[in-house]
């Protein structure tokens, strides 16, 4: 979402006349656009800015603004922290950065430090701009984010989001369309709807669901693929499995987060489902979608986590079998019940955890990928690879194919679905080279 949400930045800034550089070295104005989801990701934040610092010391009118959810959390913090920062504010307010900017313009010109912050909350009115500000072309991937839905209300015990992205909003069922329409008019044939708890999407006027708004965007000439993310185990419906099975547009993955494989632990979180639950839920889309890639996030070392619940964390792994997966040491988040917590968990054992849990989901998603070699897979092309000569492109399960071809065709093959026949499998993607269907 926060890539989503910076391409919207940059776009609103395109169209106040700026135009987007490389490096920060060129930049009058640079955005950190920040996660406040785990310690580290703060940390960092303080990091870039004392590496910036020094260029607004050259270049005297820069502009530095801290967005995104440490600013919401941190507020005019920042500025105590590091006054070299102009600007702060949260997920909510940025479509009215080039009003922010005529501010801060407005207070040098008459000689006074410019200092804003913003960090209210007007999630609907976000959305309300958002659908005003035409998509100005800042990339030609074929492949597009569309935020559909922000915000939670599950209040898991270990998480900021509610904090940060404020209660459920779900956008308009018509903003949506336009918006996908705009993004295929650009040549965009696959979507990619965002959401903190993307399968809570309702529109608040038809009462239509997640499924029915897949169902509208397939039908949208140009639209070739259809993903969403991420989903709540708590929010799935009948319709939305069923649609893995009949809506031809929707990509056979699904990130589902689990966090945890102990019901002591799943209970302490609040997530309010079993495992057992979770397992069956997962038993239904693959009764629908076979071959469907599973994903999914963990914690290790949530407080009052002992070996027999790390355990069943594995054992739950084990029998799921995933794809590909994201994991963490669990992070004290400041003002979350799990914070307050006093069995944290030592950090050493946290360390050993996460070792072994990545090695079990590294092998996973490695024999996932090998399973894939003699496969002949649809492979949607979207820039070339890091290796010359190569074009990278998406699977259907979304793992990244690298193809070697002739450098006279690379620019025809971009924003193409082309079969590809899998020759190779690596830990993090795949090789292999054009089919001629055969
Ligand atoms: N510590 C570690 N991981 C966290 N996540 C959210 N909050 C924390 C935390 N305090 C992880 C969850 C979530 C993902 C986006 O980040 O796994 O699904
Ligand atoms: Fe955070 Fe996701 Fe839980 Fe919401 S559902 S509180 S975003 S982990």
């Amino acid at each position: 979402m926060n890539v989503y949400d910076s391409e919207r930045m940059a776009e609103a800034l395109v169209l106040s006349g700026y135009q987007q550089v490389e490096t920060a070295d060129d930049a009058d104005m640079v955005i950190l656009n920040t996660c406040h989801i785990r310690e580290k990701a703060v940390q960092k934040v303080y990091s870039d800015i004392g590496r910036i610092k020094p260029l607004k010391k050259k270049k005297n009118d820069m502009i530095i603004a801290v967005a995104g959810c440490v600013a919401q959390a941190e507020g005019a913090e920042i500025i105590a922290r590091a006054p070299v920062v102009d600007m702060v504010f949260g997920p909510q307010t940025f479509q009215q950065l080039p009003d922010m900017l005529d501010e801060v313009h407005a207070l040098r010109a008459k000689g006074k430090k410019s200092r804003l912050v913003r960090t209210e909350f007007p999630a609907a009115e976000k959305f309300t701009a958002l659908k005003s500000v035409t998509r100005a072309p800042i990339t030609r991937s074929p492949s597009a984010f569309v935020t559909v839905q922000e915000g939670c209300d599950k209040f898991c015990t270990f998480c900021v989001v509610p904090y940060t992205r404020g209660e459920e909003v779900s956008r308009p069922t018509a903003d949506i369309i336009a918006e996908t329409q705009a993004l295929v008019d650009q040549g965009v044939c696959e979507v990619t709807l965002l959401g903190q708890n993307v399968n809570a999407w309702q529109d608040r006027q038809s009462g239509l669901r997640l499924d029915g708004l897949l169902a509208q965007l397939g039908a949208i000439t140009g639209i070739e693929r259809l993903r969403f993310t991420t989903s709540h185990p708590r929010d799935m419906d009948d319709a939305l499995i069923a649609a893995h099975g009949n809506n031809l547009k929707l990509m056979p993955y699904l990130h589902l987060p689990v966090q945890a494989g102990s019901d002591n632990i799943l209970t302490a979180m609040n997530r309010k489902h079993s495992a057992a639950e979770y397992i069956e839920l997962v038993a239904r889309f693959r009764a629908v979608r076979p071959d469907i890639a599973l994903s999914s996030d963990f914690i290790v070392g949530f407080p009052g986590e002992t070996d027999a619940d790390f355990d069943a964390t594995m054992a739950l792994i084990e029998h799921v079998t995933y794809a590909q997966a994201y994991s963490f040491k669990y992070s004290p988040r400041p003002g979350t019940p799990a914070a307050e917590d006093e069995a944290q968990v030592d950090e050493a054992i946290k360390t050993t955890r996460l070792h072994r849990l990545q090695a079990l989901l590294n092998g996973q998603q490695r024999a996932f990928n090998e399973a894939q070699i003699g496969n002949i897979l649809p492979v949607l092309f979207d820039k070339p690879s890091k290796k010359n000569g190569q074009m990278s492109g998406r699977s259907p399960y979304l793992q990244t194919v690298h193809v070697t071809m002739d450098e006279a065709i690379m620019e025809s093959v971009r924003g193409r679905i082309l079969p590809v026949a899998i020759t190779a499998a690596h830990n993090n993607s795949l090789s292999g080279h054009l089919s001629d269907g055969d």
